[in-house]
């Protein structure tokens, strides 16, 4: 049995959590950490155990970092991925750095390029670079796969001063991110940025969203409100969203 415990905002990292768990000749299972980030120690029991999570300012997001701390894993295959936009920075070193803690040996770590989903900053992706970026990505998730299947072994550098530092920067700052979304007249309160939050971030109050402190600033609502009601930065309810092409809200929504 494999189990491949993943956090996705926009689906670039389910979808290659999904692709993976499919290429290997194993029974799976697929699972949000979401919910188990937040209910404390969980014991992690297969014969091969698979981490994936998107870089987030060179690290991992908050909520997969304490799941990871809070998880006990009794496997004798651990592997770790990041999926990203332009580069991970230290993502996979900072996953490494709390599982040396723990005492746990990761066997493999790898790296899976995907499209940038933090289109509030670098706007969204032209056709021709989503095309490509969605090719490297199903490339490398084979790839991942392979390895997967051959029990590679490899290791990452854990001394990651530069990412460290920009990864604290945000850490501080997503804490206040959430204030600044700005909901517009065009909610119709279906409350589909509700289920799909991955950090259970939001409550539905007289039918429009209320952000807490918990948001990890995945970038999910403001990507995936049919309305595009969310606005943050550059996106307003005239802006292209993005979110991977094969992967819908309902996937996404799922909290096993
Ligand atoms: C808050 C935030 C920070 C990000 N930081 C990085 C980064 O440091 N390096 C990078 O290459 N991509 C970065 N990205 C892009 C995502 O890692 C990338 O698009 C990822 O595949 C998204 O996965 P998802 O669709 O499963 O949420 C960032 C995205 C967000 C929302
Ligand atoms: S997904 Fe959009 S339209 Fe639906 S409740 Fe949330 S903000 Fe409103
Ligand atoms: S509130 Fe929005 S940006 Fe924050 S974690 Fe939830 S879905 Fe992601």
């Amino acid at each position: 049995m494999t189990k491949i415990f993943y956090f996705s905002g926009t689906g670039n990292t389910l979808w290659s959590a999904k692709k993976i768990a499919e290429n290997l000749n194993d029974k799976y299972e697929l699972i949000n950490i979401g919910k188990h980030a937040q209910n404390g120690e969980i014991i992690i029991e297969a014969d091969t155990v698979i981490l994936i999570f998107p870089a987030y300012a060179y690290g991992a997001p908050l909520l997969f970092q304490r799941f990871v701390e809070q998880a006990i894993f009794k496997t004798p295959y651990l592997a770790v991925f990041v999926t990203y936009g332009t580069s991970p920075g230290g993502a996979l070193a900072g996953i490494s750095r709390i599982l040396k803690r723990k005492k746990t040996n990761a066997a493999y770590f790898g790296r899976i390029p995907a499209m940038e989903n933090y289109i509030a900053i670098f706007g969204p992706p032209k056709p021709e670079t989503l095309a490509k970026r969605l090719a490297a990505q199903k490339k490398a998730t084979g790839e991942a796969a392979r390895a997967i299947i051959e029990k590679r072994e490899n290791s990452v550098i854990t001394f990651r001063p530069l990412s460290a530092f920009v990864f604290t920067m945000f850490s501080i700052a997503v804490k206040i991110f959430y204030k600044w979304y700005k909901v517009s007249g065009d909610c119709n309160g279906c409350g589909i940025c509700e289920k799909i939050c991955p950090a259970q971030a939001i409550t539905m109050q007289n039918r429009r969203p209320l952000f807490s402190r918990k948001c990890e600033h995945c970038n999910g609502c403001l990507n995936w409100c049919p309305q595009k009601a969310i606005h943050f930065g550059r996106l307003n309810s005239r802006s292209p969203r993005y979110h991977h092409p094969e992967i819908t809200a309902t996937e996404i929504a799922r909290h096993s």
